[in-house]
């Protein structure tokens, strides 16, 4: 992991490449961050891997590739994982775990496949030193990935450890709540950048745990996302050496300094109060709670925030599915069970919101901008409304769509 420079593997959700291509080029400036199918690839020692984990929102994890070759059988992925140094990376008292993932490969057993490597480490860490390593499937301190294709398999180090969706903060979950790094995506997509040019104001009426509007506030506040949380990485033989350690200390205290008051107010509400106490105290641990306004209200009825005359406002949400709605992705998948206060949306929940929108956020000059996500493809027909964007995202197997909807007086389809 320090120098050379390894191969680094960022994988994402589908859809996410470009924008997370575009933040590891943001978080690292002099990185050749590439796009490719599910994630970024680049190259980078221990400090990139450092600031990656620190500052992604988007990236599921930061992968350290550590071999990669052609296999048949499970022997020659053995041999593959033979030719890695595991002294550099952990030590026979500390525990490992495979993870396995596979597209159209030959081999009958992932599991078998995960144990040669498994083994190979094992041998290795014994012939290097009279100790073998144990196996901790819950708690190990190596965490390995074995990607294997059709013929060439892929062997990183995986220095995240707990995916980068947790951040940290959320222990209210609420029924539906969104991943981080999907409500992340998400004001990627919109260009929200918490400033009065990128998006200005945002409100989420129907706000659940808060999600959204907390990576909103930690964008608009410097915040980094991995503040609150600890890495795989910091377990690892290449962060034990002193310079590395302070180096680390370094990153995260420049990061600290650099966190500052929003210069946008931020908004969430929702019709349950259960929520918006969960949303709150989410809040609180992700160091947010004074940048948000939280309040009560059915988002059919409330009014739109007031806003500076010049500041335009985005609403953003991923509102209640309802029974209605359950299966409504392109694709036919069904979604997540809906929670009590989805149940009980009433059909024609769209269209009066709709209504609404256009009685209370049409008001103010700069206009609104709402940014809806939805697995139902017809959204825009239920209200009544032309989009002028529809991206395309997955809320995990759901494939859905951000629609842009444009709340400027007199521009909205009757
Ligand atoms: C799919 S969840 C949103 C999840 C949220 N984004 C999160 O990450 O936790 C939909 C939310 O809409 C709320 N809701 C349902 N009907 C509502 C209404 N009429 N007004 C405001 N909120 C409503 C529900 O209470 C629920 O929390």
């Amino acid at each position: 992991m320090t120098a050379p420079a390894a191969p680094l593997f960022l994988p994402c959700a589908a859809g996410v490449e470009a924008l997370l291509t575009d933040e590891v080029k943001r978080l690292l400036p002099r990185a050749r961050a590439r796009a490719e199918r599910g994630g970024v690839s680049l190259a980078g020692g221990i400090e990139e891997v450092m600031r990656l984990n620190l500052g992604s929102r988007l990236a599921q994890r930061v992968l350290v590739e550590v071999a990669e070759g052609a296999y048949v059988r499970e022997d020659h992925l053995y041999e593959l994982a033979r030719r890695v140094d595991w002294t550099l990376w952990i030590t026979p008292r500390q525990t490992l775990r495979v993870d396995t993932t596979a597209q159209r490969s030959p081999l009958r057993s992932l599991n078998f496949a995960a144990l040669r490597i498994k083994d190979a480490v094992c041998d290795a860490l014994r012939d290097a030193t009279g100790e073998r390593p144990n196996v901790d499937t819950r708690h190990p301190d190596l965490q390995l990935v074995l990607h294997l294709g059709p013929e060439r398999a892929t062997l990183y180090v995986d220095s995240s450890g707990e995916p980068l969706f947790k951040r940290g903060w959320r222990h209210d979950k609420g029924d539906a709540p969104l991943k981080e790094t999907l409500a992340a995506a998400m004001l990627a997509a919109a260009g929200w950048r918490g400033s009065p040019e990128t998006g200005g104001a945002l409100h989420d009426p129907c706000c659940g745990s808060g999600t959204i509007a907390i990576e909103a506030a930690q964008i608009a506040c410097g915040i980094a996302p991995g503040l609150r949380r600890r890495f795989a990485f910091e377990r690892l033989v290449p962060f034990a050496p002193a310079d590395v350690q302070s180096l680390w200390r370094q990153i995260k205290l420049d990061a600290e300094a650099g966190v500052h008051a929003s210069a946008v107010p931020i908004h969430a509400s929702d019709v349950s109060f259960r929520m918006v106490d969960f949303a709150r105290r989410n809040a609180e641990r992700a160091g947010v709670a004074q940048a948000i306004v939280f309040n009560g209200g059915d988002a059919l009825e409330r009014p739109a925030p007031a806003l500076p005359p010049d500041l335009p406002g985005t609403l953003m949400l991923n509102p209640p599915y309802g029974e209605r709605l359950e299966v409504l992705g392109k694709s036919g998948r069904v979604a997540p069970r809906p929670s009590a206060e989805d149940r009980s949306t009433p059909p024609d929940f769209f269209a009066r919101l709709a209504a609404h929108w256009k009685r209370a956020y049409t008001a103010h000059p700069p206009g609104w901008t709402a940014w809806v996500l939805s697995p139902d493809m017809k959204l825009p027909s239920h209200m009544r409304l032309k989009e002028a964007r529809r991206i395309p995202m997955w809320n995990g197997p759901i494939e859905c769509r951000l629609f842009r909807f444009d709340l400027v007086a007199g521009s909205m389809r009757a």
